[in-house]
């Protein structure tokens, strides 16, 4: 099996996506969503940004590598008795599936970073959205000192060194990375804006409980815990991630931690 498609059905990311829900809500609110508008949202999950936007109105595709964040993407449509929005199984570096200038509006928040291939994603997304049309990403950033870009430094700290060749997904939260791929696949610099956002992450529980369903639910975080298990070193880094989560936790009861984000919008 495709290794992204592996790491994406391993564990259960609506667990953590159930966290994730206002900021998907705030984004697609802010995005100017209209009646009827065409939208594609890539590496959709189970529907944190797609659905809001078919509640909005939209004529919505939701399309994922995962086969069990698909499902669960249309059991919550089908819940919601929403029929303006359908997921389906498709990678992100391949769209042939669907025709050129298809959307008014592809959405890929936190989605099509994770696909290998950047600039094979890039055109995809470039080919697919309509003339007049617009690409919004949402791209976690490197080093930066919020939650996200945390946990995966702190992650790789224990994981063995990625394979030679290997593209780091945070490259997506470069600016000039972000300009490279999107000038290859056609789009004039001037297109590309970028501004800086925040997701928060809430949940019910203490931090500690957010780590535990990481460590349970999140397909990269499942696979840190792994290779730290392979050097007995899993508790050092249950211990890291709780004291993360809890120094960067605003809640006085609860858990409700912000991450940076990089915008992109990117005019076609
Ligand atoms: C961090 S999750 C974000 C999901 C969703 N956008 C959200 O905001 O909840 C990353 C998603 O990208 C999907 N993904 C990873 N690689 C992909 C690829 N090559 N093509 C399509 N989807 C992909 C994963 O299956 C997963 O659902």
């Amino acid at each position: 099996m495709n290794a992204n498609q592996a790491l994406w059905e391993k564990g259960d990311f609506t667990r953590i996506a159930a966290s994730m829900r206002d900021s998907g809500e705030a984004l697609v609110r802010d995005v100017g969503i209209t009646e009827g508008m065409k939208v594609l949202d890539l590496g959709s999950g189970d529907g944190t940004t797609a659905i809001p936007a078919a509640q909005l109105g939209a004529d919505v595709l939701g399309v994922d590598i995962a086969s069990n964040l698909v499902e669960a993407g249309n059991r919550r449509a089908q819940e919601l008795g929403l029929d303006n929005i359908r997921f389906q199984q498709g990678d992100a570096t391949d769209l042939s599936e669907l025709d050129d200038g298809s959307f008014d509006l592809v959405v890929s928040i936190f989605g099509a970073m994770f696909a290998p291939n950047p600039f094979d994603v890039a055109k995809e997304m470039v080919r697919v959205t309509k003339p007049g049309g617009r690409i919004v990403m949402g791209n976690w950033i490197p080093n930066d000192p919020t939650l996200v870009a945390q946990i995966l430094k702190i992650s790789a700290s224990y994981s063995p060194a990625a394979p030679e060749g290997f593209v780091s997904p945070m490259t997506w939260g470069v600016e000039d990375n972000v300009v490279e791929r999107f000038t290859a696949a056609g789009v004039p610099a001037e297109n590309i804006g970028f501004q800086r956002d925040t997701y928060w992450f809430n949940f019910a529980g203490e931090p500690a409980e957010l780590v535990e369903s990481f460590r349970t639910y999140y397909g990269p975080t499942m696979n840190a815990f792994e290779a730290a298990a392979a050097n007995d070193r899993e508790d050092d880094l249950r211990a890291e991630l709780e004291a993360l989560f809890t120094e960067q936790n605003t809640a006085d009861a609860g858990t409700s931690i912000p991450a940076t984000f990089l915008r992109v919008t990117v005019s076609r």
